[in-house]
C-alpha cells in the first residue's frame, strides 16, 4: 500500500491545515457560498489573516496597519517551502514564482489587481523586496538588487498621490521585469509606465493632493536649495497645490523628500541630474503661479498678457528660457500647415490652457524622463540569456464621483487585467478540459471580453471613435463625441446614456446628459465626457514646445525633441487614447507569454481604518473579481498540467521501466511511471496530449520524489565518476610502478653485481694473503729450525755448566748446614731447660688468678641482671659455670628473702591486719571452698553500711557498745520455707546482732562466745550455719542459718575473733555439703546439691521436709 504511506507522509509536510483560522484555501471551504466565502475572510481577516489562497492565486485583505509578519525570519521560514506548506502568505507565491523561475526556467509574471487602496502597490514591493532576500548574494548583485528596490521611492514621489481612496495612489501604471541569471541572481530590470495622471498637475478634486514630490520638496528640501529653486516654503503660494489636504496623516513629506534624495542617489542619478529635476519640479510649480488679463486688441479681438512678470521671470531663469520667448509663446498660437505659417493671438481662457497643457506635459514628460533614466541604472549589464520576472503593479479600479479620461483610461486597463485573469484561469483552462476530453461540467462565469470590446474595438470601440473624432475636421467638442457615442454604442448592453433617444435611461435623473454610463465588470461607472476630447488630443501649442525647445537646460531640452526647428514634423502625434490602448495591448501579450502568479487585492473598508471589514464593499469585489467561479473551476478542476513528453522527461527516473528510456508512446510512458508511483487515480486524468493533477500535493511528491532521485542520481555518476577516477589512478600507478619496478631491479642486480665482483676481490686477495702467509711460515720454520740447533746446542752447553756450578753450590751449602744445625741443638737445649723452671712456679698463680677473674665477672654479671622486687617474680639469672651451682642457688634463696623483707616493711598496720585476715582466710578455705578464689581480689572492708555515718543506723549504732567490726546486709534463711529476708548483721568482738533493714531493730543480739561453729557449703554459695552452744540462752530459737555476699570476711572476722579472744574457744569452721542445723527442737539437714545454669543463676533454697532443706547452687559456666 504505497499509495497510502505516500498520502500520509504528504499529509504530515502540510501545516497549512494546522492551526487554521477559518479555511487557509478558499477550495477547501464547505458549504461553497458567497456567505462561508465571505465569513471565511472576514474571520480570518479578523485574525490578522490577510492573506487566503484560491489554490495558486492569493487574496489580500489590505490590513491598515503594520503587521508582524514580513521580518526576515519570516522570509528564512518561507524560503524553498512549498507553496501549501506554509499558511498562506504573500512570500509563499513570490517563493514559488521565483523557484519556477530558477528551477525550471519559466519566465513569470505576478499580476497584482484590486481597486485603489487595495494594497497592490504595497505588494508589488513584498514581492520585491522577498526576491531580493532569498536570491543571490555578492557585491555586484547586491548593489543591482538595492538599485531595483530604491527605484519604487523615486518614483512613488514622482507618480503618486493622495487620493480620496488612498493616501499613496499611484497614479500611473508600472510593469517592471527583473531580470535573472541561470543561478537565479538578478541581473537588472525593465521599468514600463502606463499613462501617469497628469491632470492632476493642474488640478485636484476636493480632498485630493497633487503628486508627492511638490510637498516633499517644499517641506524638506534646505533653505539654499529652496533659495536655488526660488521656491518658498508655503503651499499656500502656489495655485497648483491643493490646500485643503496639504499635509497627510502618517506621511512625513520631508523625511520623505531625504528618502528620495537618498534612493535617487542609490539608484545612480548626478547631482547635477538631480538638481535638474527639482528645477523642473520648481518650474511647474511657478507655472501655476503665472496669471493672465485680458487686453483688447484694436481689431476687437481679445488678447492676454502675463499679469505679474515675476514668476514668469523666476521660471524662465530656472530653466534658462528668454522671457520674451515663453511670453509670446503664452500669447500667441501659430499653426503650421504645408508651407503656411498661421499666427493667432490666444485669449485669456486659451492662455491658461496653454499655461496647463504646458506644466502637463512638462511633468508628464519629466516622468518619463525619470524612468528611462532609472532603467538606464539599472539595465542589465550583460547581453547573455536572462529569465524574467514581471511585476503588475498598476492603478486600480477607480469609481469617483467625477469620473473623466483618466478613470475612463484606468478603467479600461482593470478591464483588460480582469479578462486577462479570465482568460487564463476560467475560460482557458475549462477550454482545455474540453479540448483534452476531460470529463469536465461548465461553470459560468461573467466574461467581461464585451466591455474590453465596447471601450478597444478598432471600429466602434469607444477609443476608436474618440480618436476619429478628435482627428476629424471641424469642430470638435466634448459632446459631438457625446452624441457619436450615443449613435455608436446605443444598443451596447453595457453602455448607458441619456441622450440617446431609443434609451431606455431617458428618465434616469442618475445619469445627466453630458455623461455616459459603463457597466464595467467592477460596477458601473459614470464619465463626464468633458475633457476627453482634449486630454486624447493632449495638445501642446508648437509655439511652446519650441520655447522649450530653446531652453538652456539640457533636460527641458531633452524632453522637447519636437519643439526643434529643424524637425517640424507636422503629422498629428498619437492621440494619449491611442498610445494607452497599444502600451496595454503590448502588455497583455507579454504577459501571455509568461507563466501568471495572481494577486488579488481586496479592501476591506472604505476608511482607510484597521480592523473594519464591511461586508458589502468586500462582496462586491468578491463578485466583480470572479472569485467564486474561481474557486469552483479551482474546486472542479486540476491544479497542475504538462503535456506528456516533458512529463515524463521530467519524472522518468521515477519508475525503472521508463528509465533512462521508454520506447513508445509518451502518454503510456506516463501512465506506467504514475501506476508504479501507485499515485491514486483520482488524483490523476489523463487528457490527449496533457496529463492533469487534481491536487498540487500530489506534484509536490513527484517533485520531491525527484529530488530524492536526482540526489540518488547524483550519487551515482558520482560514484561511477570516482570508480572511473580511481581505476584510471590505479592503472597510471600500475604503470608507474612496473617502470619504476624495472628501474629499481636494474639497479638492484647491478648493485648485486658490484657486491659479488668486489666480494670475489676480496676472497682472491685473502687466499692470496693466505698463500703467501703459508709460504712465509713455511720459511720461517725453515730459518727457526736452523736456529734451533744453535739454540739447543747453547742450551745443552749451559745445562751442563749449570748442573755443575749447582753440584758446587751444593757441597757449601752441606757445609754450612752442619753449622746451623748444631747451632739449633744447642739452643733447643738450653730453652727445654728453662722450661722445666717456669711451669713449677708460674702454673698456679695463673689459675687463682683466672678463677678471681671469673668470680668477679660473676657478681658484676649478676649485678647487672637482678631480677625486679617483686616478691612474685620468679626469674633469675642462668648459672655460668657449673662450680658456681651451690653459691647460685643461695644467693638467689637471699636475695628473694631479702626483698620480701624490703615488701613487707612498706606494710601499714591497717594493711597488716587486712593481711593477717586475708592470710587466715586462706587457711580456712583455700582449696575448701569454690567461694573463696573471688573474695581473695576483695578488700575486706568490714563496714559496708558505713553503720556510724549513715544517720539511718543512728539508733541501731547507738544500740551496740563495741566497736562495730562489720556491717553488711545478709538474708537470714526461714526456716520453714528457705525463703531468705534481708537483715542487718553488725559482728562487734562481743556479739553479732540481727537487725531489721528496714526499721533498724535489733531482732536478735548473739553473744559470740555462744557460737560455737559456723557451717558453710564447699561451693560457691553464701549460705553459712551459726551453730549455738546448747542450753545457752540465746540458742532457744535454734540455729542462724544466714546468707552474704561476704561469707569469706565474716568467717574468717568470727574465726579471727575467736582466736584472739582469751576466754573462748576457737571457732570451728566446718566446709561440707551437707550439715545438721538445729530449728528449736528439730535437727534439719542442709543440703547443697548443683544444680545447671539453666535453671537460672541465683541460688535457691527450699525446704523438701521438715528434716531437709534443699540448696541448689548453679554451676558456674
Ligand atoms: N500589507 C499591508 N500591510 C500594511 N498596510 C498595508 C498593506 N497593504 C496596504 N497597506 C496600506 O494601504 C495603503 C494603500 O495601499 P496601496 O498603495 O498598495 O494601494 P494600491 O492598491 O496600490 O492603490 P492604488 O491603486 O490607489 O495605487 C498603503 O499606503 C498602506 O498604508
Ligand atoms: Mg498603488
Amino acid at each position: 500500500m504505497q499509495g497510502g504511506t505516500t498520502t500520509a507522509k504528504m499529509e504530515v509536510k502540510t501545516s497549512l491545515l494546522d492551526n487554521m483560522i477559518g479555511v487557509g484555501d478558499m477550495v477547501l471551504l464547505e458549504p461553497l457560498s458567497e456567505d462561508s466565502f465571505l465569513d471565511n475572510l472576514k474571520k480570518r481577516f479578523d485574525h490578522s489573516e490577510i492573506y487566503t489562497y484560491i489554490g495558486s492565486v492569493v487574496i489580500s485583505m489590505n490590513p491598515y496597519r503594520s503587521l508582524p509578519i514580513y521580518t526576515p525570519e519570516k522570509v528564512e521560514e518561507y524560503r524553498n517551502r512549498n507553496f501549501y506548506e506554509l499558511s498562506p502568505h504573500i512570500y509563499a507565491l513570490a517563493d514559488e514564482a521565483y523557484r519556477s523561475l530558477r528551477d525550471q526556467d519559466k519566465d513569470q509574471c505576478i499580476l497584482i489587481t484590486g481597486e485603489s487602496g487595495a494594497g497592490k502597490t504595497e505588494a508589488s514591493k513584498l514581492v520585491m523586496s522577498y526576491v531580493a532576500a532569498v536570491c543571490g548574494k555578492g557585491h555586484e548583485v547586491n548593489k543591482v538588487k538595492e538599485q531595483l528596490l530604491q527605484s519604487n521611492p523615486v518614483l512613488e514621489a514622482f507618480g503618486n498621490a493622495k487620493t480620496v481612496r488612498n493616501d499613496n495612489s499611484s497614479r500611473f501604471g508600472k510593469y517592471m521585469d527583473i531580470e535573472f541569471d541561470f543561478k537565479g541572481d538578478p541581473l537588472g530590470g525593465v521599468i514600463s509606465n502606463y499613462l501617469l495622471e497628469k491632470s492632476r498637475v493642474v488640478k485636484q478634486p476636493r480632498g485630493e493632493r497633487n503628486f508627492h514630490v511638490f510637498y516633499q520638496l517644499l517641506s524638506g528640501a534646505s533653505d539654499d536649495t529652496l533659495r536655488k529653486l526660488k521656491l518658498d516654503r508655503d503651499f499656500s503660494k502656489y495655485n497648483y497645490l491643493s490646500l485643503d489636504s496639504a499635509a497627510v496623516n502618517g506621511l512625513d513629506d520631508a523625511a520623505n523628500f531625504r528618502t528620495v534624495r537618498n534612493a535617487m542617489q542609490i539608484v545612480g542619478f548626478m547631482e547635477d541630474e538631480v538638481q535638474s529635476v527639482l528645477e523642473l519640479v520648481a518650474a511647474v510649480l511657478k507655472l501655476g503661479n503665472i496669471e493672465f488679463k485680458p487686453e483688447s486688441r484694436c481689431n476687437g479681438t481679445d488678447e492676454s498678457r502675463v499679469k505679474d512678470k515675476n514668476d514668469l521671470k523666476e521660471m524662465c531663469e530656472l530653466l534658462g528660457i528668454e522671457q520674451s520667448v515663453l511670453e509670446r509663446a503664452f500669447s500667441y498660437r501659430t499653426v503650421e500647415a504645408k508651407m503656411e505659417k498661421v499666427s493667432t493671438t490666444l485669449n485669456v481662457a486659451q492662455a491658461y490652457y496653454a499655461r496647463d497643457a504646458l506644466a502637463k506635459n512638462l511633468y508628464s514628460r519629466l516622468f518619463s524622463w525619470l524612468v528611462t533614466r532609472i532603467n538606464e541604472s539599472i539595465q542589465a549589464q550583460t547581453k547573455a540569456r536572462h529569465k524574467v520576472m514581471g511585476v503588475l503593479d498598476i492603478y486600480g479600479f477607480e469609481i469617483f464621483e467625477d469620473n473623466s479620461f483618466e478613470q475612463f483610461i484606468i478603467n479600461y486597463c482593470n478591464e483588460k487585467l480582469q479578462q486577462i485573469f479570465i482568460e487564463l484561469t476560467l475560460r482557458e483552462e475549462q477550454e482545455e478540459y474540453v479540448r483534452e476530453g476531460i470529463e469536465w461540467t461548465n461553470i459560468e462565469y461573467f466574461n467581461n471580453a464585451i466591455i474590453c470590446d465596447l471601450i478597444e474595438n478598432n471600429q466602434n470601440g469607444i477609443l476608436a471613435m474618440l480618436d476619429e473624432e478628435c482627428l476629424r475636421p471641424g469642430t470638435v467638442t466634448d459632446e459631438t463625441f457625446l452624441d457619436k457615442l450615443n449613435t455608436i454604442c446605443a444598443d451596447h448592453q453595457h453602455f448607458e446614456s441619456r441622450l440617446n433617444k431609443n434609451s431606455k435611461f431617458l428618465n434616469d435623473h442618475s445619469l445627466p446628459h453630458n455623461c455616459f454610463r459603463i457597466q464595467h465588470y467592477a460596477g458601473k461607472v459614470l464619465y463626464r465626457v468633458e475633457g476627453f476630447v482634449d486630454k486624447n488630443n493632449d495638445l501642446l501649442y508648437r509655439d511652446l514646445s519650441q520655447a522649450m525647445y530653446k531652453a538652456n537646460h539640457s533636460l527641458i531640452k531633452q524632453l522637447f525633441p519636437e519643439g526643434n526647428p529643424a524637425k517640424v514634423n507636422l503629422k498629428r502625434p498619437p492621440t494619449a487614447g491611442f498610445q494607452f490602448r497599444a502600451s496595454v495591448g503590448t502588455l497583455m501579450r507579454n504577459l501571455q507569454t509568461k507563466n501568471p502568479n495572481y494577486i488579488r487585492c481586496i479592501k476591506p473598508n472604505d476608511k482607510k481604518a484597521s480592523h473594519i471589514f464591511t461586508d458589502s464593499l468586500v462582496c462586491h469585489q468578491v463578485r466583480y473579481l470572479g472569485l467564486m467561479e474561481n474557486v469552483r473551476v479551482r474546486r472542479a478542476g486540476y491544479a497542475f498540467r504538462q503535456p506528456y513528453e516533458p512529463c515524463l522527461e521530467r519524472y522518468k527516473m521515477l519508475c525503472k521501466r521508463t528509465w533512462p528510456h521508454w520506447k513508445g508512446p509518451a502518454r503510456e510512458g506516463v501512465e506506467v511511471l504514475m501506476a508504479d508511483l501507485q499515485i491514486p487515480a483520482e488524483e490523476i486524468a489523463y487528457g490527449r496530449s496533457k496529463i492533469f493533477i487534481r491536487n498540487p500535493r500530489t506534484l509536490f511528491f513527484l517533485e520531491e520524489k525527484r529530488k530524492q532521485c536526482l540526489q540518488d542520481l547524483a550519487t551515482l555518476i558520482q560514484k561511477i565518476y570516482r570508480g572511473w577516477k580511481c581505476r584510471t589512478h590505479f592503472l597510471l600507478m600500475k604503470k608507474s610502478q612496473i617502470v619504476v619496478a624495472a628501474w629499481y631491479r636494474r639497479y638492484a642486480q647491478q648493485k648485486k653485481y658490484r657486491n659479488i665482483k668486489s666480494a670475489t676481490t676480496v676472497v682472491q686477495s685473502y687466499t692470496r694473503g693466505w698463500q703467501a702467509r703459508k709460504l712465509l711460515r713455511e720459511l720461517k720454520y725453515q730459518k727457526r729450525c736452523e736456529e734451533a740447533v744453535t739454540t739447543i746446542a747453547a742450551f745443552w752447553h749451559g745445562t751442563q755448566a749449570r748442573l755443575e756450578l749447582r753440584r758446587l753450590k751444593q757441597e757449601a751449602r752441606n757445609k754450612h748446614a752442619v753449622t746451623v744445625i748444631w747451632a739449633y741443638w744447642q739452643g733447643t737445649k738450653v730453652r727445654r731447660e728453662y722450661r722445666k723452671f717456669f711451669r713449677a712456679n708460674a702454673g698456679k698463680k695463673i689459675y687463682d688468678f683466672t678463677i678471681q677473674r671469673i668470680i668477679q665477672k660473676y657478681f658484676l654479671g649478676l649485678k647487672s641482671n637482678m631480677p625486679s622486687m617483686s616478691p612474685i617474680d620468679k626469674k633469675w639469672p642462668a648459672r655460668p659455670y657449673g662450680f658456681l651451682d651451690g653459691v647460685h642457688t643461695e644467693l638467689r634463696k637471699i636475695f628473694h628473702h631479702w626483698r620480701c623483707k624490703k615488701y613487707r616493711d612498706q606494710f601499714t598496720e591497717e594493711k597488716k591486719a587486712v593481711y593477717e585476715e586475708k592470710l587466715e582466710a586462706s587457711e580456712i578455705f583455700k582449696g575448701k571452698k569454690a567461694l573463696y578464689p573471688s573474695s581473695v581480689s576483695q578488700p575486706f572492708k568490714g563496714d559496708y553500711l558505713e553503720i556510724s555515718k549513715n544517720p539511718k543506723y543512728q539508733k541501731l549504732n547507738s544500740a551496740v557498745d563495741e566497736k562495730v567490726l562489720l556491717a553488711d546486709v545478709v538474708n537470714k534463711i526461714n526456716r520453714a520455707n528457705g525463703k531468705g529476708t534481708p537483715r542487718i548483721f553488725l559482728l562487734t568482738k562481743k556479739n553479732f546482732v540481727l537487725a531489721d533493714q528496714k526499721t533498724g531493730q535489733v531482732k536478735a543480739s548473739i553473744p559470740l562466745p555462744d557460737v560455737t561453729s559456723v557451717s558453710v557449703s564447699t561451693q560457691k554459695d553464701g549460705f553459712f550455719a551459726l551453730k549455738l552452744k546448747e542450753g545457752s540462752a540465746s540458742a532457744v530459737k535454734g540455729d542462724f542459718l544466714l546468707s552474704s555476699e561476704h561469707l569469706i570476711e565474716i568467717i574468717t572476722k568470727l574465726h579471727r575473733i575467736g582466736a584472739t579472744a582469751a576466754d573462748r574457744e576457737k571457732l570451728k569452721v566446718d566446709i561440707s555439703d551437707e550439715f545438721l542445723v538445729q530449728f528449736k527442737q528439730d535437727k534439719v539437714c542442709v543440703k547443697f546439691i548443683q544444680s545447671s545454669p539453666k535453671n537460672g543463676n541465683s541460688v535457691s533454697c527450699k525446704r523438701k521436709n521438715n528434716r531437709l532443706l534443699e540448696v541448689s547452687v548453679p554451676t558456674s559456666p
